[in-house]
C-alpha cells in the first residue's frame, strides 16, 4: 500500500519539483512542530522551489556570460585606489545605466582593477536578471573576422548584440586590422542606444587612433560609445604616473 508521502514524492517527481522533494521530510517535520497556517506552509514549500530555480537560472546566466573570474565590488579595495570616485561606482551599482543603454569605460594602466570592476558590474547585472557577455577585443575581432570570411557575420554578430550588457576587455593592447576595425565599428553602432557596453582600455581616448589605424573611424566609434557613457579613469600607483 502506498502512503500519502509516497504519492506526494511521485507527484513532486512528475512535476520536477526537485528542491521540494529533497527537503520534503524536513519541511513536514518542521510543519508538524510549528503548525503554520495552510497558506504559510504552501508558501514555504513553493518558495523553496522558486529559490532553487532562481539559483539555477542565475548560475546558467553566469556561465553563459563567460566571465574570466568572478570578482565583486566588496573585494575591491577603494582606499587603495583613491583615483576612483566611490560615489560614481555606487551610482553604477544602481544599474540605472543599463536601463538607459548607457556605456561604462574603464581607462588606466595594467593591473589597476579595470577588468575586476567591469566583471563585478557584469555579475551584478546578471544577479538583477540581465544577460551579460564578456570577451576581449582581440577575441571579438578574431571571432567576427572568421564569421565574416565564412559569410555568417550577421548571425554571429547577434551573440554580441543580444545581451543587455557586453564587456569588451583590453581594447588597445593589440591593434586591430582594417577588417577588425570595420567590424568593431558595426558592433558599436549596432548596440548604440540599445544595450550597454562595459569597456576597458589601457589607452586614453586621444590614442585610440593608433588602435584602429584610422582616426576617422576611431572618432566615429568614440562618438557613439561616449554619447551616453561614464568614464572611470583609474591611475596607477600614486606618484607613479
Ligand atoms: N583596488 C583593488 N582592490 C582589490 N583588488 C584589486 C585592486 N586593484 C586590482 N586588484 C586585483 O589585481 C588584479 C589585477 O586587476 P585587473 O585584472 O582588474 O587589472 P586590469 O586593470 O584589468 O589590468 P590589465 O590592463 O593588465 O588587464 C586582479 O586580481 C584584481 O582583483
Ligand atoms: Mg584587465
Amino acid at each position: 500500500m502506498t502512503t500519502a508521502i509516497d504519492r506526494l514524492q511521485t507527484a513532486l517527481d512528475t512535476l520536477r519539483l526537485k528542491a521540494v522533494e529533497a527537503r520534503l521530510e524536513s519541511l513536514l517535520e518542521q510543519a508538524s512542530k510549528k503548525e503554520p497556517s495552510y497558506a504559510d506552509f504552501l508558501e514555504e514549500l513553493l518558495s523553496c522551489e522558486v529559490e532553487a530555480r532562481r539559483g539555477r537560472y542565475l548560475r546558467a546566466r553566469l556561465q553563459l556570460a563567460h566571465l574570466p573570474f568572478v570578482k565583486t565590488f566588496e573585494q575591491f579595495d577603494f582606499s587603495f585606489q583613491p583615483s576612483i570616485d566611490e560615489r560614481q561606482i555606487r551610482e553604477l551599482c544602481s544599474l540605472r545605466f543599463i536601463h538607459e543603454a548607457s556605456n561604462v569605460i574603464f581607462l588606466g594602466p595594467p593591473g589597476v582593477g579595470k577588468t575586476h570592476l567591469s566583471v563585478a558590474l557584469a555579475a551584478a547585472a546578471i544577479q538583477s536578471g540581465f544577460a551579460a557577455y564578456f570577451i576581449t577585443a582581440h577575441d571579438l575581432a578574431t571571432d567576427l573576422g572568421k564569421a565574416y570570411r565564412e559569410g555568417r557575420l550577421d548571425r554571429r554578430m547577434r551573440i554580441y548584440l543580444a545581451p543587455k550588457v557586453l564587456v569588451i576587455d583590453e581594447v588597445g593592447y593589440l591593434p586591430l586590422d582594417d577588417l577588425g576595425t570595420t567590424i568593431f565599428f558595426q558592433l558599436i553602432s549596432g548596440r548604440y542606444e540599445r544595450g550597454s557596453i562595459l569597456l576597458t582600455s589601457n589607452k586614453s581616448y586621444g590614442d585610440w587612433g593608433s588602435i584602429f589605424g584610422d582616426s576617422i573611424i576611431a572618432t566615429a566609434i568614440l562618438d557613439r560609445l561616449l554619447h551616453h557613457s561614464t568614464t572611470i579613469n583609474i591611475r596607477g600607483e600614486v606618484g607613479a604616473d
